[in-house]
């Protein structure tokens, strides 16, 4: 456990949290309750409101009713010094594309009243853990997405902050700047602070976090360690594929593939049985087509966020109705 955490267990906690806006509820008594030291998935569907409740732990936006604690202190709308130590990258973050990446950073450290050695150590330092080593000296305006979320997360790690609090960081990434993300994630929890990171994707938050909140429509369905909330989903996914000239051989290249737990044929249906909740969509079909089938449907049933939340609610309503 980090030192800093020696005080508080908890790196944010909220009682009641609520946002209007209007007569629109978009955080609903929302307690939430994480644990220093940890990696917070904070999960949830477009609106559900996950930007509106981390804007108000940021201190951006002012709750409705309710309280948040963040690192111990009751949070306050633009009380800057409370945000010295916790680093956020808003989500889909736009910075000057006329500024290169260090320049950017820079700037920033000179905003947190970092003097010239403490830039000159800590921003090269970042630069080289969000992996943007060699081009820390290109203009923000060239970088690729990918490299805009990275300079945006070193800039939430620029005051070596206790906690990062990250929206939506692998948002319009392809499958290989999420795994990056990701990693990066994991990078800066090791390096000891509590990271609260939004998703609206269920396998990202579980190959990275220890505990996850699910929320919909601004109430927290779930908030556990990722194993109990994991096994409150239950079942395998499933995945459906009609193929014309469905082979042994077929069968068994898909039964080959790692994700795969069982294939089995039935008539011109492949019934795939899967051990992730990845999209593999991709690559059962490559293994179809190279063993000679036709694929003529394909249908993942299972384990998207949609289903989550159906299972989670009726069993909301069973544990009321006993
Ligand atoms: N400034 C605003 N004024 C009015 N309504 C807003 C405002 N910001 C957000 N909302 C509404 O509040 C609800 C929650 O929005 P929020 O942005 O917090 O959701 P989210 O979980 O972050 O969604 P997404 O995954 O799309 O980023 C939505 O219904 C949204 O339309
Ligand atoms: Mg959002």
């Amino acid at each position: 456990m980090p030192f800093w955490c020696v005080a508080v267990d908890l790196a944010i906690e909220t009682i009641d949290l609520t946002k209007q806006y209007g007569s629109l509820t978009a955080v609903n008594k929302l307690n939430l309750r994480v644990e220093c030291g940890s990696i917070h998935g904070f999960l949830g569907p477009n609106g559900a409101g996950k930007s509106t409740t981390i804007k108000i732990l940021v201190g951006l936006l002012k709750a409705t009713q309710g309280s948040a604690k963040v690192l111990g202190q009751e949070v306050h709308v633009d009380q800057a010094d409370a945000r010295l130590s916790i680093g956020y990258m808003p989500e889909l973050p736009r910075f000057p594309n006329h500024l290169k990446g260090a320049e950017l950073l820079d700037v920033y450290g000179r905003m947190y009243g970092m003097n010239p050695q403490e830039r000159q150590t800590q921003i090269p330092r970042l630069i080289d853990l969000v992996g943007l080593k060699g081009r820390e000296n290109d203009l923000i305006g060239k970088y690729s997405k990918g490299m805009q979320q990275r300079i945006g997360i070193a800039q939430a790690l620029l005051n070596n902050p206790q906690l990062v609090i990250l929206d939506e960081p692998s948002i319009g990434l392809d499958p290989v700047g999420m795994v990056e993300v990701r990693e990066l994630v994991k990078a800066i929890s090791k390096e000891g602070m509590t990271v609260f990171v939004s998703s609206h994707l269920l396998y990202e938050v579980e190959q990275i976090c220890s505990h996850v909140t699910i929320i919909n429509r601004g109430q927290a369905l779930v908030s556990d360690t990722l194993e109990t909330v994991s096994q409150m989903i239950s079942g395998p996914t499933v995945m459906q594929v009609e193929v014309v000239n469905l082979s042994g051989a077929t069968v068994a290249a898909v039964k080959a593939l790692s994700p795969v737990k069982e294939a089995t044929k039935s008539g011109n249906m492949l019934n795939v049985s899967l051990s992730t909740r990845e999209d593999v969509r991709a690559e059962v079909s490559q293994a179809i087509t190279k063993s000679g089938g036709i694929i003529v449907g394909m249908t993942q049933k299972g384990h998207s966020l949609e289903d989550v939340f159906i299972q989670l609610i009726n069993k909301r309503q069973e544990g009321s109705a006993q």
